[in-house]
């Protein structure tokens, strides 16, 4: 199992298993933006969608791959305001149903940190649904809870719920 960073091209060329990927993340009832069922070609134009954030460097994107297989991703998004250059969003970690716990979801969270600290990020941030599988993996990473948001989106079978914030200080490299 590697993890390895994708310029614009290359998501280009996983985005059909990056696609396949969402549709399993939603079929399996995580919100991360989308309703169920999602239909693989609209999955497919939204990460299309991100090839030019990645090529201005607005977004970085790494892909877990066992052999030639995308079995996870997580994604960075950095603000372009003067003064937010310091931090970063960490959205769209998935890990593939058939390739949880072992703990790869953590190797992705830690391959994000550590390029955001190597890029002088000093403090990332995130949301997640209250009480999903993911608060146990942030929370013990170290990433301290900033309170919780009622009624903040809705999950892929469309009831609204919480979303917890989280953030974690880094020491830039
Ligand atoms: C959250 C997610 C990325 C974890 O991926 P994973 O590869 O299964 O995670 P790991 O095997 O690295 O486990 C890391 C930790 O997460 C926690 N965890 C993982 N799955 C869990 C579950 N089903 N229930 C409770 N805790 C869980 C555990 O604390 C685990 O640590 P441990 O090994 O010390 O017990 C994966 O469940 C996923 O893709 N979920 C759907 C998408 C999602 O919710 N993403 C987060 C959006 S912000």
């Amino acid at each position: 199992m590697t993890t390895t960073g994708l310029d614009a091209a290359a998501l280009l060329g996983r985005a059909g298993e990056l696609a396949d990927l969402l549709v399993d993340t939603v079929a399996g009832g995580a919100s991360v933006g989308f309703l169920a069922p999602l239909d693989r070609t609209e999955a497919l134009a939204w990460w299309e969608g991100r090839a030019a954030g990645v090529a201005a460097g607005h977004l970085a994107v790494w892909a877990a791959l066992d052999g030639d297989r995308v079995t996870g991703t997580v994604t960075l998004a950095f603000p372009d305001k003067p003064n937010s250059r310091h931090r970063a969003e960490l959205v769209k970690l998935m890990v593939h149903r058939d390739a949880r716990g072992k703990g790869l979801g953590r190797r992705l969270l830690t391959t994000a940190e550590e390029a955001a600290a190597a890029a002088g990020v000093t403090l990332l941030h995130l949301d997640t649904e209250t009480d999903s599988p993911a608060e146990r993996l942030y929370r013990t990473a170290g990433w301290a809870r900033a309170g919780i948001i009622p009624d903040y989106a809705a999950d892929p079978s469309g009831v609204l719920r919480p979303t917890t914030l989280y953030y974690k200080h880094l020491s830039a490299r």
